[in-house]
């Protein structure tokens, strides 16, 4: 039978994730709207975008924070391109997108990185990481649902400089920024923001590599970062490379400033919590369905990926399929390079009630793509 209750935001695509609850884009501030983005008014919509991220985040003095182009993928190929080949690489990949990074290391940037893997689901050795090299990592695996736990394994004192691609962990988890150098993201993943635009926070260690290391390789206009030695400081005030989509950017003022109402951090990792726990109650409930990271310590609790036992990926698509036409859940297939199975946003834009709503709806597409 069908069920009777639907989830009021069926929103639960991995990116770009569900705008934040009572989002319409009435409530979008425009006046910057057809300005110049370096006009005053423009300047000091986005030097409030920083403002609000980097108090959303706890982000301390010594950490930069700047919008640059390319969304999270733009982020971290301007300071994998920037910084990386003054030492030795380490490339941890357990999932499709920190594949793409070694991809990057490797086929583009012919750098001969060490390569750290584990398969989907799992999380390699952390402690086998040599920190007199650069470090790159993704901190919540979007595709696996595999996270690191924490950064313990980070150790404070390096060499090497660690690169976080955080894009679907920061505002989801609590991040210890003493161990990071340089982290990543794009609004589209836990703000429930716009693609587009990414977000680079850079350490001083990160900033003292840019000023003392001239990688030999050209770069783009788009990915240069210092002048005549000197780090561009105005990229991390809001004088960006080029031009940012302003409605992007109001947009993402709009989310942060829910964020900031609900509580701000602990808030937005309570709700995130909340909802991968509401979940995880519905998959413990029915043996068919199973968590893809084995681990607790280390299950994302944004990008939450199930298991569904013995279903194909044709039976897969056609659950999501079912539950898109009935309007119940939008975009939860599993990434195309991952095991097939379901991947649930959990993250702070998303309602509890909503996920709860889900259990059944699953129950009935499951009993509708059984084979007779
Ligand atoms: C971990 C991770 N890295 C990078 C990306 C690419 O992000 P973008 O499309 O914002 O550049 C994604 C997108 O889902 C991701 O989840």
């Amino acid at each position: 039978m069908k069920p009777n209750d639907r989830p009021a935001r069926p929103y639960f695509s991995s990116g770009p994730c569900a705008k934040p609850p009572g989002w319409s884009p009435d409530q979008l501030d425009t006046r910057v709207l057809g300005r110049s983005h370096r006009s005053g008014l423009g300047k000091q919509r986005l030097a409030l975008a920083i403002e609000l991220m980097r108090e959303l985040l706890e982000l301390p003095d010594t950490h930069r924070i700047g919008i640059v182009p390319g969304s999270d993928t733009g982020a971290f190929e301007m300071a994998m391109w920037t910084m990386l080949g003054a030492r030795g690489v380490t490339t941890l990949a357990w999932e499709s997108f920190g594949e793409g990074w070694v991809t990057d290391a490797v086929k583009q940037l012919k750098l001969d990185p060490t390569v750290i893997r584990a398969d989907y689901g799992a999380l390699p050795d952390l402690a086998a990481v040599d920190w007199s090299t650069d470090v790159l990592f993704t901190w919540n695996g979007t595709t696996s649902g595999v996270r690191v736990p924490d950064a313990e394994w980070i150790p404070a004192t390096r060499e090497g400089l660690s690169f976080a691609d955080a894009t679907s962990a920061v505002f989801a988890y609590p991040i210890d920024w003493a161990k990071i150098d340089v982290a990543t993201f794009s609004w589209q993943k836990v703000l429930g923001g716009e693609g587009g635009h990414g977000v680079l926070v850079l350490g001083p260690r990160a900033v003292e590599r840019l000023e003392s290391y001239t990688p030999a390789r050209p770069l783009p206009k788009l990915f240069r970062l210092t002048s005549g030695g000197k780090l561009n400081e105005g990229v991390f005030k809001g004088e960006t490379i080029n031009t940012p989509s302003m409605l992007a950017v109001e947009d993402a003022i709009f989310a942060l400033e829910w964020a900031k109402s609900i509580g701000g951090l602990d808030a937005l990792v309570a709700r995130s919590n909340a909802n991968a726990a509401a979940l995880g109650k519905i998959v413990d409930e029915r043996p068919w369905l199973g968590q893809l990271a084995a681990d607790p310590a280390s299950r994302s609790t944004t990008s939450v990926c199930l298991t569904l036992a013995g279903a194909d990926s044709a039976r897969i698509k056609a659950i999501a399929k079912l539950l898109e036409a009935e309007g119940v859940a939008y975009d939860i297939a599993s990434y195309r390079d991952a095991p097939p199975g379901l991947r649930i946003w959990c993250g702070a834009t998303v309602d509890s009630a909503d996920v709860k709503a889900l259990g059944p709806w699953l129950d009935w597409a499951w009993e509708m793509t059984r084979a007779s």
